[in-house]
């Protein structure tokens, strides 16, 4: 049992938190929360006076609000514990490492400058669009990776033979190789490219390489937040004769009418992990993320 360590349940991650204090055998702290007529958040956390103080929230929408709690949790549990841990499963803002266009801002920057500046000592996260955005913060930020958890999950429960994993876009080759040789199988990273203005996506792969016909695609992203980039990347792997094709992410955003547009592309379903909770979310980060915290406390 981990007497020392406390969980705090942040509001956007309750059901996680529950299960990494279950996996540590460690205290449940829940957080009282008042939202105000005009959007405001009131948390309220009772005394904490634990040596380790581990805040588990995620920061998908509504983002600001999410990251904006994590920051009033952090700036408490800092007033009562020497050591504060944040765990943002979901890590906002990533995307924005940099300013892409003239005028932009390289929000992580900020984002990273916040979370120390309120009082954490140590920041964890999972599949991290741009693990270089890490380096934003001066103090232990970690990258842990749920993609061994998400091929363990194709295994057992697609009824696939032989599948082939499929990236939509090159940034995530390593991810799709990993996820592959868990599975002993083949992969193929397309080529995808995104209007910076518009946000269109366009597949702009000439042909396929690798021979799809009846076989199950499993494509694989780290997130999915409007479907564009699997739909898009459905679209054009249709027409080289597949059997079924599944979507699996770490973090599925999902906004508006994603699951309808996804599963009119003829997307079999999408399997995401905890990180953000929802219908989609199969795969548990709980042991994954309580062996990391393990890690480092030990
Ligand atoms: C981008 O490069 C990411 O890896 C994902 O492909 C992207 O965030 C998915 O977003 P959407 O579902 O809106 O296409």
């Amino acid at each position: 049992m981990y007497k020392d360590v406390s969980i705090i349940a942040g509001p956007s991650s309750v059901d996680l938190a529950i299960g990494i204090s279950k996996h540590l055998d460690a205290e449940l702290v829940p957080v009282d929360l008042r939202i105000f007529a005009d959007g405001e958040s009131k948390v309220n956390v009772r005394t904490v006076e634990k040596d380790h103080c581990v805040i588990i929230q995620s920061t998908y929408p509504p983002t600001d609000r999410h990251l904006l709690q994590a920051l009033m949790l952090i700036k408490r549990c800092s007033e009562d514990s020497a050591k504060v841990y944040t765990v943002m499963p979901y890590m906002a803002y990533s995307r924005q490492d940099r300013a892409f266009l003239e005028g932009e801002v390289a929000t992580m920057d900020l984002v990273a400058k916040l979370i120390e500046a309120v009082g954490t000592k140590t920041f964890i996260t999972v599949d991290i669009h741009s693990p270089a955005s890490l380096s934003y913060f001066t103090i232990k930020a970690q990258n842990i990776s749920a993609v061994g958890l998400l091929a363990r999950y194709a295994k057992v429960k697609f009824k696939t033979k032989i599948p082939i994993v499929v990236s939509p876009d090159k940034g995530g080759v390593q991810r799709a190789v990993e996820f592959a040789n868990e599975l002993s199988t083949d992969m193929i990273a397309l080529t995808k490219r995104r209007n910076k203005d518009t946000g269109e996506i366009i597949i702009e792969e000439k042909e396929l390489n690798c021979n799809v016909v009846d076989r199950d695609l499993i494509l694989l992203d780290d997130t999915i937040t409007t479907g564009g980039s699997i739909v898009e990347a459905c679209r054009f792997l249709r027409t080289y004769k597949p059997n079924k094709i599944y979507a699996m992410c770490t973090h599925a955003v999902l906004i508006g009418d994603t699951k309808r547009r996804v599963k009119a592309a003829g997307i079999e379903e999408i399997i995401s992990t905890n990180s953000i909770p929802g219908n989609s979310a199969k795969v548990d980060l709980a042991g994954l993320i309580s062996g990391q915290i393990k890690n480092i406390i030990d």
